[in-house]
């Protein structure tokens, strides 16, 4: 312990020197299932952004995406790495190709002393965008200023390399976004809801044989910890903390309409990006997906005999939340949701026009069990409130479904979905002390793949925060938090390509302790800041490559204070036990 906090000494004095920096920066990891088992062998590689995000508030990188001259290639790997140093927030970035969203990602925090990472995702269910030219936005929105002294130096490479495939890739002929298409003006095509337009009208061609949409959304903002979000009616529960509950419920709902039909949603699964709730918590090892959002898929090939009619049809995405106070009980939600969307499309070779039956929809309301509670002392002859419960559970269920005949014949095209959602919270000394235990649990089911798939994101968190007085003192907080992301079934998107051929598993676990002080100036931490965490991440899938795909994959991390102190990983799964729920609050234990 000793040791590691006079290490941590030598990390911020470094910054003084830049000479040291390099070599004393730290590595925030975020756990992934590596795209493949080795990165040699590339046929070529080519650099594609390369730029400093300082003062870059509304003011996105743009250039050019060129595919490679004379280089064959089948599958693309894009290799993001960052440096940055000072004192800043977390960032969110959006990476567009022309219109279309490919790649949502949000920083690490530098800590005083510099921090770098490096992240590979595989692109090549892009592959129709990456062979031609494209605009490219990175949209990396920093605040810049004498005490936001960190800026985000991004290096984006693209790797190709020319696998051979267990049968013929088939990435999406045509991706068609649900954005606001605003690449020509230079800018970022992200919508804003419920404040901005989420619909836009699509021609598709007449000879589909299977079509996809994913969702990208992310709440920031009043939005960004949803999930700790109180019933509206609630917000001045504690009047004399005011502006610390954000409304509209901790439930949300991210729908996708065609043609002002539901065609399915998405129960979101809680982000805790790196500057989520205590930064302590996330520094080296990064929260689950920060840097590599993921998007929901959906399958509307249901939906053919309508979108092949030779008319524009409108798509729409809409977020929506829980409120008590209307019939049937789906309300607004806060600003700020970032969503885009894209259409990925597959064509009949041996037809031109797709038909079918009409569109068979039983869609379930979504069905609210929700119970408030209040608890109150008696003070200097006033009531006042001492504790607030609640517990909302959601429940919802969805087919859609129709026959569709392609130029193979008739086939049946069923999308179901079956959802449940828990959140009990209780909030007690003004709603400083904030308990969380959420789960969501869901079944979706293709008859693409004909694969059930199963998902399941268990959230404890536990906050306590002592607010100073004045802004010169420190304030803190004391952060917990068990929490797993548990998925079994199928990457529909990525089985129709070919890079991942059958069902799948992944199951990762986070468990943590932080306590972390800040005031005005010092948004990186204290010294005094002490932190531990455990990650255990297993995976186990069946990849398209014939050689050096990934078909095991466990990591097990573990960080004290600052450092990673364990980190080992091997091509085989690990055991991964389950999240347990905080213990009480009364007799917390303290880091
Ligand atoms: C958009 O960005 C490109 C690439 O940097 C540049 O060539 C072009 O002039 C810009 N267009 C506008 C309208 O700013
Ligand atoms: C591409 O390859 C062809 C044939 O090998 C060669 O003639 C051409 O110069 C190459 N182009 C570039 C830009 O390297
Ligand atoms: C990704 O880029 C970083 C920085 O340039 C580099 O250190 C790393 O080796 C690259 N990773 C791969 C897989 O190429
Ligand atoms: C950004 O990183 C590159 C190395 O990838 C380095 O050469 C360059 O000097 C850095 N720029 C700044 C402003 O730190
Ligand atoms: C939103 O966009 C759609 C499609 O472009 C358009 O039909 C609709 O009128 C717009 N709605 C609003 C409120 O602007
Ligand atoms: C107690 O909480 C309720 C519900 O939010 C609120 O209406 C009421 O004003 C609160 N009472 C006091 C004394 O703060
Ligand atoms: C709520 O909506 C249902 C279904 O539309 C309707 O039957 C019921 O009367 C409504 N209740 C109220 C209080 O408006
Ligand atoms: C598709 O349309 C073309 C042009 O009208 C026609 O020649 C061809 O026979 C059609 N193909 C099928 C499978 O109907
Ligand atoms: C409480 O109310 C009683 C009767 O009105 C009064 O005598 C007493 O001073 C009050 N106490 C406080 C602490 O205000
Ligand atoms: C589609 O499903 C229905 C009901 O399960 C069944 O009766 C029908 O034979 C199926 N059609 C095809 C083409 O598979
Ligand atoms: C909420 O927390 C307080 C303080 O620990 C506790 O007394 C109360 O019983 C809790 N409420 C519920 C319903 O669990
Ligand atoms: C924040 O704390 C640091 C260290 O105690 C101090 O130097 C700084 O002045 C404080 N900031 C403000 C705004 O008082």
């Amino acid at each position: 312990m000793q040791v590691l906090k006079s290490l941590k000494r030598v990390l911020v004095l470094a910054t003084v020197f830049s000479e040291v920096v390099y070599a004393s920066a730290l590595e925030v990891i975020q756990a992934q299932v590596p795209p493949r088992k080795s990165f040699d062998g590339a046929s070529c590689k080519q650099t594609i952004v390369k730029h400093v995000f300082a003062n870059s508030y509304g003011a996105p990188y743009v250039g050019f995406y060129n595919p490679p001259i004379n280089c064959s290639f089948t599958t693309t790997i894009f290799n993001l790495s960052v440096t940055s140093s000072g004192r800043q927030y977390d960032r969110l970035a959006l990476l567009f190709l022309g219109d279309v969203e490919v790649w949502r990602t949000s920083t690490a925090m530098p800590g005083g002393y510099e921090i770098f990472y490096s992240y590979q995702k595989d692109m090549t269910v892009f592959d129709t965008l990456l062979r031609k030219e494209q605009k490219l936005i990175f949209d990396l929105s920093n605040v810049f200023s004498e005490l936001y002294t960190g800026a985000f130096n991004v290096t984006l490479e693209a790797l190709y390399y020319n696998d051979m495939y267990k049968s013929a890739l088939s990435p999406p002929s045509s991706i068609f976004p649900i954005s606001t298409k605003a690449s020509s003006q230079n800018t970022s095509s992200v919508m804003s809801l419920p404040d901005g337009n989420g619909t836009v009208s699509i021609k598709l061609p007449r000879n589909i044989k299977t079509a996809t949409v994913s969702i990208l959304a992310s709440g920031n903002g009043q939005e960004e910890f949803w999930f700790t979000n109180v019933p509206s009616e609630y917000l001045y529960t504690f009047p004399e903390n005011p502006g610390w509950l954000f409304g509209y419920s901790p439930f949300r709902e991210v729908q996708l309409l065609i043609d002002g039909k539901l065609a399915g949603v998405s129960w979101p699964f809680p982000l805790l990006f790196t500057g989520g709730v205590d930064p302590g918590l996330w520094r080296p090892i990064a929260g689950i997906d920060s840097y590599d959002l993921q998007p929901f898929d959906i399958d509307i090939s249901p939906w053919l005999p309508l979108l092949c009619d030779g008319q524009a049809h409108n798509f729409q995405i809409k977020v929506v939340g829980f409120d008590s106070s209307i019939n049937g009980s789906i309300g607004t939600v806060g600003s700020n949701w970032w969503v885009t969307g894209a259409v990925y499309v597959w064509l009949d070779e041996h037809s031109n026009v797709t038909t079918g039956s009409k569109i068979l929809s039983k869609i379930g309301h979504t069905s609210f069990n929700y119970r408030p509670f209040v608890s109150t002392v008696e003070a200097n002859n006033a009531t006042k409130n001492s504790s607030f419960y609640f517990s909302l559970a959601a429940h919802r269920q969805l087919t859609i479904s129709s026959t569709i005949r392609t130029s193979s014949g008739l086939r049946n095209a069923t999308w179901s979905q079956n959802l449940s959602f828990s959140n009990i919270q209780n909030m007690t000394d003004l709603a400083f002390n904030q308990s969380l235990a959420m789960v969501t649990t869901g079944t979706n089911y293709d008859s693409i793949s004909g694969i059930q798939t199963t998902y399941k994101y268990p959230l404890n968190l536990y906050s306590s925060y002592i607010i100073a007085e004045t802004k010169a003192t420190l304030s803190s907080v004391l952060a917990l938090v068990d929490r797993s992301l548990i998925t079994t079934g199928v990457n529909i998107l990525l089985y129709l390509t070919g890079t991942r051929t059958g069902p799948e598993s992944l199951r990762t676990r986070q468990s943590a302790i932080s306590q972390y002080s800040w005031n005005a100036t010092i948004v990186e931490g204290m010294l005094t800041d002490t932190s531990s965490l455990e990650q255990w991440f297993s995976y186990a899938g069946h990849s398209g490559l014939k050689a050096g795909g990934v078909e095991q994959f466990g990591r097990y991390l573990k960080e004290s204070d600052d450092f990673t102190t364990e980190d080992n990983e091997c091509w085989s799964v690990i055991e991964v036990p389950g999240t347990i729920p905080l213990p009480p609050v009364d007799g917390m234990p303290h880091v």
